[in-house]
């Protein structure tokens, strides 16, 4: 795609050859796309971190549809296999699956012999993972707990709350964190905090997870909202790599922030895969520092 361009040009800028017509559905659609740019610019710079993620599984919760069902059915996508039966440990290993949904990764690792133990908090999704388990015959702590609920009980002064059954379950063989959800914590210091959470209850295992990896082009409209709302009174950090999804707040890595981040928890990147669904290991260093 070219430098500057958020998508591809297509019927965006009909030249001559175009009817009036659609020159100018165009330029309703060009003054439109700025408005939603400028739009998932301020909400960057306005919505503080507990928000973003109130948001986010607001929207899980909407698409409880697309998690149930076919998608618990399909299991692990090709790179998530190949990462499991690279780095985790053999079964039948109790692991922890957090931000599971309705269960896919879950169900998968059932199916492989592992143990498991799982917590979301998108209520839809995780009555239907308690649902599918029970179905299934596969014992194990489920909760409706958010990575904030995980964070509080294994670090903090909170007590396990709903995380009591599978916090007693521990220490774990290894984590695998849901797909894609370690891109929705809007800062350093929560996927920071997050790992070292992981390491707590399991010492020696590795953390597996996938991130998004490709950024939204830097357009002029986005870098100049960017900057203009960055002045504002009370505005947000905003870093390179944060963005609006689908979901709301998502963060998409460079390997240097992943491994910023892996460093800071006591961790090291392990391994990178950036094929279609880029995932990653932390390994836990030999002392913590
Ligand atoms: C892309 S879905 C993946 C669901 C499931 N792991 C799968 O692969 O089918 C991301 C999941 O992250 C969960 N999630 C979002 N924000 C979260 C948070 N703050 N703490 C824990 N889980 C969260 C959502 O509820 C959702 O189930």
């Amino acid at each position: 795609m070219a430098e500057g361009l958020e998508r591809p040009i297509g019927l965006r800028r009909p030249g001559p050859a175009g009817p009036w017509w659609l020159r100018a559905l165009a330029m309703v659609d060009r003054v439109y796309g700025g408005f939603a740019i400028a739009r998932d610019e301020f909400a960057l710079s306005r919505l503080r971190e507990g928000q973003w993620s109130s948001l986010v599984v607001e929207r899980y919760e909407a698409a409880e549809g697309f998690y149930s069902g076919a998608n618990n059915a399909r299991g692990f996508v090709e790179d998530e296999q190949a990462l499991v039966a690279r780095w985790l440990p053999p079964p039948p290993g109790r692991v922890l699956v957090p931000a599971a949904g309705a269960g896919r990764e879950v169900l998968a690792l059932a199916a492989a012999g592992y143990q498991v133990a799982a917590f979301d908090p998108a209520a839809p999704l995780l009555a239907e993972m308690r649902d599918s388990l029970r179905r299934r015959g596969i014992d194990g702590p489920v909760a409706l707990a958010s990575y904030w609920d995980f964070m509080n009980a294994v670090l903090g002064s909170a007590g396990p709350g709903s995380l009591t059954d599978i916090l007693a379950t521990a220490p774990f063989a290894a984590v695998l964190l849901g797909l894609n959800s370690f891109t929705h914590l809007r800062t350093l210091e929560t996927r920071v905090r997050l790992l070292k959470a992981c390491r707590a209850i399991c010492p020696t295992g590795p953390v597996l997870a996938t991130f998004y990896l490709e950024r939204i082009p830097m357009s002029r409209v986005r870098g100049r909202a960017r900057s203009l709302f960055a002045l504002l009174p009370g505005a947000q950090p905003v870093s390179r790599g944060d963005q609006v999804g689908i979901y709301g707040y998502e963060h998409a890595f460079s390997q240097d922030e992943l491994r910023e981040v892996a460093a800071l928890s006591d961790y090291e990147l392990a391994h990178l895969g950036a094929g279609f669904l880029p995932c990653g290991v932390f390994l836990a260093c030999a002392s913590p520092r």
